[in-house]
């Protein structure tokens, strides 16, 4: 089944009197279940489209269809109950809340979404525990590593039992050993829980990881 339709999508980017256009024509279907990555150098547009599929920018023209709704033209509020139910972000740079523990930041998405506490206290603990941090829980960020940080951030993205997870290179900032641990835990999780995830990444170790490869470049998205 389809959830994500993605039609002739884009973005130009106005500073001063300049243009810059950074996604030019992208096109991609999703189905349910599936893990889609998506290559492209830096500067590509990768974030940049994440961002527009998270209705966290807006974009030039084109579509967003989610599940038949366009998120490119839904309302903020629309837009703020679609990122709390629907979607699980993992950014580029964890953005894990500096004064809240591992375990108050993974508890953070059913907090805001008025989760009886006692119920995710208890799935918190057990995502922490997938990602092998239990003994890490009552640690502020500034007291992990950079794996253990993204680790935690994986944990979060699945929280509120996201229908789509938007991975922002995962696995960026982190050496090789730590790289592989978090991305196989990553798509551990997404396979055991039956997750839709797209995955932007320069990283070619994830390239081969998910069921669909895609390339951007120019500001256009073509099938590997
Ligand atoms: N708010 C903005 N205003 C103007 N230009 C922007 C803005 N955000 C991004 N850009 C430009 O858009 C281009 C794409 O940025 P984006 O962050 O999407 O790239 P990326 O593929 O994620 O790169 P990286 O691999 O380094 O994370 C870049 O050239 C960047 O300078
Ligand atoms: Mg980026």
């Amino acid at each position: 089944m389809k959830i994500l339709d993605v039609i002739s999508l884009k973005k130009v980017y106005r500073t001063g009197s300049e243009d810059l256009t950074v996604l030019k024509e992208v096109n991609l279907s999703v189905n349910q279940g599936t893990t889609t990555v998506i290559s492209g150098e830096s500067g590509s547009g990768k974030s940049t489209f994440l961002y527009l599929i998270g209705g966290l920018d807006t974009v030039t023209s084109g579509k967003i269809i989610f599940k038949n709704i366009n998120i490119a033209s839904s309302s903020e509020s629309d837009l703020t109950g679609y990122r709390c139910k629907q979607l699980g972000f993992i950014f580029q740079f964890h953005y894990l809340l500096k004064d809240f523990t591992a375990f108050e930041n993974v508890l953070m998405p059913s907090y805001i979404m008025g989760i009886p506490l006692q119920r995710a206290r208890l799935r918190a603990e057990k995502l922490l525990e997938r990602v092998g941090l239990v003994a890490r829980m009552r640690h502020y960020p500034v007291q992990l590593s950079g794996g253990e940080r993204q680790r935690v951030a994986v944990a979060r993205a699945l929280m509120n039992d996201p229908v789509l997870i938007l991975a922002d290179e995962p696995t960026g900032n982190l050496d090789e050993k730590n790289s592989i641990q978090v991305k196989n835990i990553l798509f551990e999780l997404v396979n055991e829980y039956g997750k839709t995830m797209i995955l932007v990444s320069h990283n070619p170790e994830l390239a081969d990881a998910g069921d669909r490869h895609f390339h951007l470049e120019h500001g256009v998205l073509s099938q590997v």
